[in-house]
């Protein structure tokens, strides 16, 4: 779907996500959303922080697990994504904290496989996700999964691409001080959600989308794997769907 502009997308994709909310609070349901960081998904918090606000929408009966988080990385750190989704919408919802789950990059290397598998586990035990929130990096990657990654991927540790730790090196003043790993949910986890909605915005993501929707299905550009699946939307603005 292309809209005009971010704006209008962003308010539309929160407004889907508030309906998916209130009909599972209708049914007594906890709504189960996977999250994205990054610049994309700021305007869809904000929309719904505002709909909390003025319209009354609540997060009690939600539970939230996020994509990725970069390792090592202290929660507290300006750059974690704990402090991104605290700033940008947790901290002016009325959430319970405990149904928030974002991956831990304090752990010992030794135990991170373990957690990870947990981490699934915890996904499955809730019901699955009702919906997952995606960008894209310019790599094609989908959470922080870099090309190469296997499309039935778990959760896991895995190793930054080159070009997605020198996208990153203004948040964190020089690629040099950029962590070189994260934690981020699998291929396979996305595709389990049932309902996928993959954002992109500018002319900056044009050719990674055109790519993503129309290039041949390789792990080069692990984005490409969601044109396998039928719950997937692709919310665009007019300069990111320019080369379609
Ligand atoms: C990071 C995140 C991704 C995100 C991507 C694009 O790598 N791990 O989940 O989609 O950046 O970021 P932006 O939305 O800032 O373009």
């Amino acid at each position: 779907t292309v809209y005009s502009d971010e704006y209008i997308a962003s308010v539309k994709v929160a407004q889907r996500i508030a309906e998916l909310i209130r009909y599972k609070q209708g049914r007594n349901e906890k709504a189960v959303l996977g999250l994205a960081t990054g610049a994309t998904p700021v305007k869809v918090y904000s929309e719904l922080v505002r709909l909390h606000r003025e319209e009354g929408l609540s997060f009690r009966n939600v539970i939230t697990f996020n994509l990725d988080e970069y390792y090592p990385m202290q929660p507290t750190a300006v750059q974690s994504y704990v402090t991104f989704m605290n700033e940008n919408l947790f901290d002016h919802i009325d959430i319970n904290r405990n149904n928030i789950h974002i991956p831990d990059g304090t752990l010992p290397l030794e135990k991170i496989h373990d957690y990870c598998l947990d981490y699934e586990r915890k996904i499955e035990s809730v019901g699955g996700l009702d919906l997952q929130l995606l960008g894209i990096g310019r790599t094609g990657h989908i959470g922080f999964n870099e090309p190469g990654s296997a499309p039935n991927s778990g959760t896991r540790l895995v190793t930054l691409d080159d070009l997605t730790r020198r996208d990153a090196s203004r948040d964190f003043g020089g690629k040099e001080n950029v962590p070189r790993k994260a934690i981020t949910m699998g291929i396979g986890t996305i595709f389990k959600a049932r309902e996928i909605i993959l954002m992109a915005w500018s002319g900056k993501k044009a050719s990674i989308i055109k790519k993503a929707v129309e290039g041949e299905i390789s792990g080069d550009v692990p984005a490409t794997y969601l044109q396998l699946s039928d719950n997937v939307e692709f919310v665009l603005d007019q300069d990111a769907a320019s080369e379609l």
